[in-house]
């Protein structure tokens, strides 16, 4: 309902959908979220308001439903490998009957764009009755979480009218991303120089998203494969994995095409049986360390027989060309800020599907912008 009256107000703008429109406000939203991250003075990361001393804490435990835990699932990559902090994530469905050991020196970290999500918002009541502080990561900043959680960091996305989410998720990452340089800072485990590195690639972030509109093109013609298809599979390793996952949940949602995603590692145990010439592999390869093994992995189902459709990035487009029918060279960002162009990427591949297969855009069937029942 409160969507339905946002829409009433929010035009689109001379876009054909909601969709449409919030995938172009990615820049934006990436830009404001960083405005109210990151001191323009002293460059580095401001965490406003922690619920406890994020230096000492020990464990963190992740939870979200939907797109919002793929935000969480790339979030834990980042806690873990440059905080050092190790991280506990499920979905919140799961989470909230598991009643795991939860250590003291834990913080929970929730992730919603609406603030409003049954699963999620239970999830956040056993972690505070478990004695954890919790820290949620909010679109809606006067939602029922906003008002339970101990602190709040909100991402400057604006109403998201679309039922399927775009803009809300690369806010998330964005705070995510701010939030993990705080906490490896507070924790003693990233120097000046290594924060202004990381910085730079995050200022960097909204002109190299704007970039990607000029794909429009390639990912069209990507998409008409991919609309053809009645299974996809989409393979990433590293962050790249949960930006495979957005990717499939994205296609399914809006096209209604059976997409799954894959740990790039984990295609020879199951779904390499699958691969023919009628299922399209669309993967997430950007350049980095994980490059030459999920580039194997893409060999091997090259060898098979598999039509290999690659969002990669200019300076590895060249390695794909020979396996691939068709490459997407995106920008080539700081690994770090990686996944965050890669999503654009995918989200807008899924909205060129959608559109072929003709198919509701910003209400598909059965879906709930906001779930707030069980
Ligand atoms: C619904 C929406 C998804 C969203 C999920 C979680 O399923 O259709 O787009 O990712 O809920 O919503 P939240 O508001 O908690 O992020």
């Amino acid at each position: 309902q409160t969507t339905a009256l946002v829409a009433g107000v929010i035009g689109k703008d001379g876009y054909r959908h909601y969709m449409e429109k919030e995938l172009h406000e990615h820049p934006l939203v990436i830009g404001q979220t960083l405005q109210r991250m990151i001191d323009p003075a002293t460059r580095k990361v401001v965490l406003p308001d922690m619920p406890c001393d994020i230096g000492a804490i020990r464990r963190c435990v992740i939870t979200a439903c939907g797109s919002a835990f793929y935000a969480g699932m790339v979030g834990r990559y980042w806690l873990e490998e440059i905080a050092r902090l190790p991280v506990d994530i499920d979905v919140a469905s799961e989470l909230r009957y598991r009643d795991p050991p939860l250590e003291a020196g834990s913080l929970g970290l929730l992730i919603s764009q609406s603030g409003e999500t049954a699963d999620t918002l239970a999830a956040l009541r056993s972690l505070r009755n478990a004695g954890l502080p919790v820290l949620s990561i909010l679109n809606a900043e006067h939602s029922t979480m906003a008002r339970e959680s101990d602190a709040v960091l909100g991402t400057v996305a604006g109403p998201e009218i679309s039922v399927a989410s775009t803009k809300a998720f690369t806010a998330q990452l964005t705070v995510l991303a701010c939030l993990t340089i705080g906490v490896a800072r507070a924790g003693g485990v990233l120097g000046d120089a290594q924060e202004e590195e990381l910085v730079s690639a995050l200022l960097d972030l909204p002109s190299r998203a704007a970039e990607i509109f000029s794909f429009g093109d390639d990912i069209r013609a990507m998409a008409s494969v991919v609309a053809e298809a009645r299974d996809v599979l989409y393979l990433g390793r590293g962050s790249a994995y949960p930006v495979a996952m957005e990717g499939a949940l994205k296609l399914k949602e809006i096209s209604y095409i059976h997409a799954e995603a894959y740990a790039a590692g984990e295609m020879k145990h199951g779904p390499i049986s699958l691969i023919d010439k009628t299922v399209p592999i669309v993967a997430t390869i950007p350049s980095g360390a994980l490059f030459e093994k999920t580039l194997s992995n893409l060999q091997e189902a090259k060898a098979r027989g598999g039509r290999l459709l690659a969002f990669t990035d200019e300076r590895s487009a060249h390695r794909l060309n020979a396996i691939a029918e068709r490459t997407i060279a995106l920008p080539h960002v700081h690994p770090f800020v990686t996944p965050i162009i890669q999503t654009i990427a995918v989200q807008i591949l899924a909205y060129e599907t959608a559109l072929l297969k003709g198919t509701d855009v910003d209400q598909p069937r059965n879906l709930a912008k906001s779930v707030t029942v069980e």
